[in-house]
């Protein structure tokens, strides 16, 4: 069972940059990635569509004989996971945003939290949120167009510099101190938010702790993969468009066009 891949999927092509960190921290893991890119944005959409969505991609997953299913979006995460769990009989990892971290650190009394529409009003989000932050202030901004202009390959774009501009003022007139990134698509904007935020505002993003949760919980099941082969890892966007997810990846990776 060890030798099985590990199944990520997301709304479209953000969750690669978990799919950098597991690679990075396991490089011996086969892998298999679906970007469900014709459905993304998956923020906008009610949470219903959300669960129909991820209960799809959890089943080509475990079609494909995956051993574990790390849910690299935040929104299918914060709308659909405890559903996944009590659904299918195999581990999930899961990514929200991490405001305890930047709760717990905050010396202004004030944090950021850019996310997508469908995270900022689950229940999960809402709890972890009520339970961290009594007391600080909470800058909440839907990254509304974020996603579809990185899902465009417009991530060096003007538009996308105004959009950020305009998301980050009222967090800056805040006075923060970290900006919790709450969408997987968003660490590729890392070096953007940094030039746009003031010096002493720190970025928190889950990747490489979801990546130490996967390896933890293969580790507890007994099926990390130790043999020193070549890993084998696949990349499935259905979008005959493959060349946003390969810039993204580093063009060494194959993206294949999957209908799903
Ligand atoms: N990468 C997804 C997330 O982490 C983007 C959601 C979307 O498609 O709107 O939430």
């Amino acid at each position: 069972m060890s030798k099985q891949p590990i199944g990520i999927f997301d709304s479209g092509v953000g969750g690669t940059s978990i799919w950098k960190e597991i690679n990075t921290l396991l490089p011996q893991e086969n892998s298999i990635y679906l970007a469900d890119s014709i459905n993304a944005p998956y923020g906008p959409k009610g949470k219903d569509k959300i669960i129909a969505l991820s209960i799809k991609n959890t089943e080509l997953l475990l079609e494909k004989n995956c051993k574990i299913i790390v849910v690299a979006c935040n929104t299918a995460t914060t709308n659909a996971i405890s559903i996944l769990r009590e659904k299918y009989n195999v581990p999930f990892i899961g990514i929200e945003p991490a405001i305890k971290p930047a709760a717990l650190n905050t010396e202004t009394r004030a944090i950021g939290i850019l996310a997508t529409k469908g995270t900022l009003s689950s229940a999960l989000f809402h709890n972890t949120s009520t339970l961290y932050t009594n007391g600080i202030t909470i800058v909440e901004q839907i990254g509304e167009g974020i996603v579809q202009l990185i899902e465009n390959g417009k991530l060096e774009s003007k538009e996308m510099k105004t959009l950020l501009k305009s998301y980050l003022k009222p967090m800056i007139e805040a006075n923060i101190d970290y900006l919790v990134l709450g969408c997987t698509h968003y660490p590729y904007l890392i070096p953007k938010l940094t030039k746009l935020l003031p010096k002493h505002v720190k970025i928190i993003d889950s990747g490489l702790a979801v990546a130490k949760q996967t390896k933890a919980v293969l580790k507890q099941h007994n099926v990390l993969n130790t043999e020193l082969l070549k890993p084998e890892n696949k990349f499935y966007i259905n979008l005959k468009t493959t060349e946003v997810m390969e810039s993204l990846l580093g063009k060494t990776f194959n993206v294949d066009y999957l209908k799903f």
